[in-house]
């Protein structure tokens, strides 16, 4: 292919490819505030109760990380309906492979998700301290092989050649040398995207990060907006060092592919995004504070950002599927209508959510309010 993606493929394809990579964009917005921020909350609570307590971000992400990881699992469905009708037969040959390796993230999601409301409870609050760490780190631990499982799948989706030897050899691992940059690039990916997302929170929460830091406010010596500076900055070099080590074990032919007309222009587009999040942290760290027009050109160069990282890896992909091939079952799949059950499930599924939101309202303003939560403190 001579042109950028996702021209340059067939109508229908390159339709279900750019709905695949929009509905993955919003997936990893929601899956990064939870890896991120279960790491953060579980580094935090090493740090010990007094720390905890002062930390603003930990208070947050303790209140809602149980609702993200529900975003992260509802915004996951819509890139996995698209990415089967794009790489059906790839896709399920890894997930078969991996057999029960892949369906563990399954009982460790529900774990994670079950003791994300565990250390939040009144319940943990009347133990020791010592059992707020723990928690902290196996939530992080379980979300971390989550993330493994995904990328050790991805990976052996496509690499063909090594199908036949994992089936004879009955193994249920995949390993690659790719496999654990590919993961580490993920992990510190997630944390600009937190520090973004915790400058909005704090923002629309009244924590105060355009204004002159109070030194009562700080952690550690740092400032609310130096920790977020210095969350993002450390993903940001974290990130870049570990994709230049993925680059290094594709095959010539695979970076050449990439680097060329089919992801080049986005290549250079996720640089410039890479540079403008750089320094307007790095400007942040200098003032200890994160101005409106500051917090703006971030989340820009963030959502760009996004945007680039999900199409080079979609290049990275194409260079070893031929989605040319499966071209005429996406535009009989586009001549499927539909559209009339899917806006009658959209009307109800929207008035279950406002019932729900008004239902939490109501109880926001009944005596429940003043049940004592522990926020860690
Ligand atoms: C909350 C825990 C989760 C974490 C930490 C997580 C993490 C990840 C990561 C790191 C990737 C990229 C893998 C790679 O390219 O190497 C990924 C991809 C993906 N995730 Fe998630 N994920 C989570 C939950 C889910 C759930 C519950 C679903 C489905 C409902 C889901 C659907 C997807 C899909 C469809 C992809 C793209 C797969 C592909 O294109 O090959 N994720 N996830």
């Amino acid at each position: 292919m001579n042109a950028a993606l996702p021209f340059g493929l067939p109508g229908a394809t390159a339709f279900y490819l750019a709905l695949y990579l929009a509905t993955f964009v919003v997936h990893m917005v929601f899956m990064h505030y939870v890896l991120a921020g279960a790491t953060y909350l579980a580094c935090g609570r090493l740090l010990g109760k007094a720390r905890c307590a002062a930390c603003e971000w930990q208070g947050i992400l303790l209140d809602w990380l149980p609702f993200a990881t529900g975003l992260a699992i509802t915004a996951g469905v819509a890139p996995l309906l698209f990415v089967q009708m794009l790489y059906g037969r790839e896709f399920a040959t890894a997930n078969l492979l991996l057999s029960h390796r892949w369906m563990a993230i399954l009982p460790v999601l529900i774990v994670c998700f079950y003791l994300l409301y565990l250390q939040k409870s009144a319940w943990i609050s009347r133990r020791q301290w010592v059992w707020r760490p723990l928690v902290s780190v196996a939530v992080c631990a379980g979300f971390l092989f989550i993330a493994l499982s995904w990328t050790e799948n991805h990976l052996l989706m496509l690499d063909q050649a090594a199908w036949p030897r994992l089936y004879e050899s009955g193994g249920l691992r995949y390993e690659s040398a790719g496999l654990l940059p590919r993961l580490a690039a993920w992990f510190f990916l997630a944390f600009p995207s937190l520090a973004i997302e915790l400058a909005w929170q704090g923002r629309l929460t009244g924590v105060g990060t355009h204004a002159v830091p109070q030194p009562t406010a700080a952690v550690a010596g740092l400032s609310p907006v130096r920790r977020l500076a210095l969350t993002a900055g450390a993903g940001l070099v974290g990130c870049v060092t570990a994709a230049v080590l993925y680059w290094s074990t594709l095959s010539a032919a695979v970076r050449a592919a990439v680097a060329g007309p089919l992801a080049g222009p986005w290549l250079a587009i996720l640089g410039g995004a890479v540079a403008v999040q750089a320094a307007v942290w790095f400007i942040a760290a200098i003032r200890g504070r994160l101005s409106w027009p500051l917090l703006v050109a971030a989340t820009a160069g963030w959502i760009v950002g996004l945007v680039a990282v999900a199409v080079v890896r979609e290049a990275i992909r194409l260079t070893a599927v031929d989605l040319a091939a499966s071209a005429a079952s996406h535009a009989a799949a586009l001549r499927i209508g539909g559209l009339p059950v899917f806006l009658v499930f959209a009307v109800l599924n929207a008035a279950a959510i406002i019932w729900c939101i008004y239902l939490v309202r109501m109880t926001t303003h009944s005596p429940m309010k003043d049940k004592v939560i522990d926020r860690g403190g």
